[in-house]
């Protein structure tokens, strides 16, 4: 990057922020925030927050990922997934900084055949699908100087997520129901943070010019597709080792025999076009993807 951006990274300690700090670490001065030193839920705090850090970019991170327990908790979820990203579109205006937001292929119900495109339209079918939603048309309202990256699937080596679960599972029982018809792409936080990084490079470079041919809603997942049965095997194909060879049965069910508080999309597959054609970056298939965490992890518990 050719000058030093202060960055200001908000959720610094979730999965996708823990990628981040390491992707943009050599990026220009680092700024990490989480919930013990802002509650995203209390607007003042949230703009107290970022006049005192005064960024040139701000990486946003931070969710309410709960996804079945946000049905309980809509007023929450809509605080810290609709509320506070349109108060950071707000502050980035203000200033002219570059506001980067994650968002989720929930806001799609499942319906189409084929990988959804930015342009089809949204259906959430549970609560925190319908604050992501928000999340996002807040900061398109807004305007100025944004990306927002909607992705599914999210697993590393640190954080709570599929992965670490099916290990978790796969030391305590000998063998797993997983659903067999939900399918989706399965996107490591680490693909997503490099890729996060190399756009940001590229717009600090002016390698994609006025703010007017950059600005907008991408999909950013792996590419390829898979439903969260045969992502559990293979998951625990690459696994074999850090289990001590101990690798539970694994076995299809559909959706209606583990039912959640929050319903589900069957097809939440999406398009990454727009992302190569206007920015020039595809991600990892997940299958790859899934062999760096997995690497990643190994080394951690050798190095534990
Ligand atoms: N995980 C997925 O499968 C998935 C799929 C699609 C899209 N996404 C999107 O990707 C982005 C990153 O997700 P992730 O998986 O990295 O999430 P994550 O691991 O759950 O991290 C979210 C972070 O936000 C923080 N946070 C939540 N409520 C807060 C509040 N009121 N005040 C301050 N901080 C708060 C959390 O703190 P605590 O840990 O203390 O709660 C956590 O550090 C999010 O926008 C998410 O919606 C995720």
């Amino acid at each position: 990057m050719s000058s030093k951006p202060r960055i200001l990274i908000v959720g610094a300690y979730g999965q996708v922020g823990r990628e981040l700090q390491r992707s943009f670490v050599d990026a220009g001065e680092i700024i990490t925030r989480d919930r013990d030193t802002v509650d995203l839920a209390a607007p003042d705090q949230i703009r107290t927050m970022v006049r005192d850090a005064a960024p040139t970019i701000i990486l946003n991170a931070a969710a309410y990922t709960a996804v079945d327990r946000a049905e309980s908790q809509p007023e929450v979820a809509m605080a810290v997934n609709a509320q506070a990203p349109a108060i950071l579109a707000e502050e980035a205006l203000r200033t002219g900084a570059l506001l980067v937001h994650y968002s989720t292929d929930y806001v799609f119900d499942g319906s189409k055949v084929g990988p959804w495109v930015e342009t089809d339209k949204p259906n959430p079918l549970n609560i925190y699908g319908s604050s992501k939603l928000a999340g996002e048309e807040a900061i398109q309202k807004v305007g100025g100087k944004y990306l927002i990256f909607r992705t599914s699937w999210v697993y590393g080596p640190h954080g709570q997520n599929f992965l670490l679960t099916m290990l978790r599972l796969g030391r305590e029982r000998e063998s797993l129901n997983i659903v067999d018809d939900q399918f989706g792409g399965p996107t490591t936080s680490i693909e997503l943070a490099d890729a996060t990084y190399s756009i940001v490079s590229g717009i600090l470079e002016g390698r994609f010019g006025d703010v007017s041919n950059w600005a907008g809603l991408y999909h950013m997942t792996c590419s390829g597709s898979v439903s969260w049965y045969s992502f559990a095997k293979a998951i625990f194909t690459r696994t074999q080792a850090l289990l001590d060879g101990k690798v539970p049965a694994v076995n299809p069910i559909h959706s209606s025999e583990y039912p959640t508080p929050a319903s589900r999309p069957h097809n939440s597959v999406l398009s990454n076009e727009k992302l190569y054609t206007v920015l020039g970056v595809r991600l990892a298939p997940w299958e790859s993807a899934l062999d760096e965490a997995v690497r990643r992890l190994d080394v951690q518990q050798k190095q534990a």
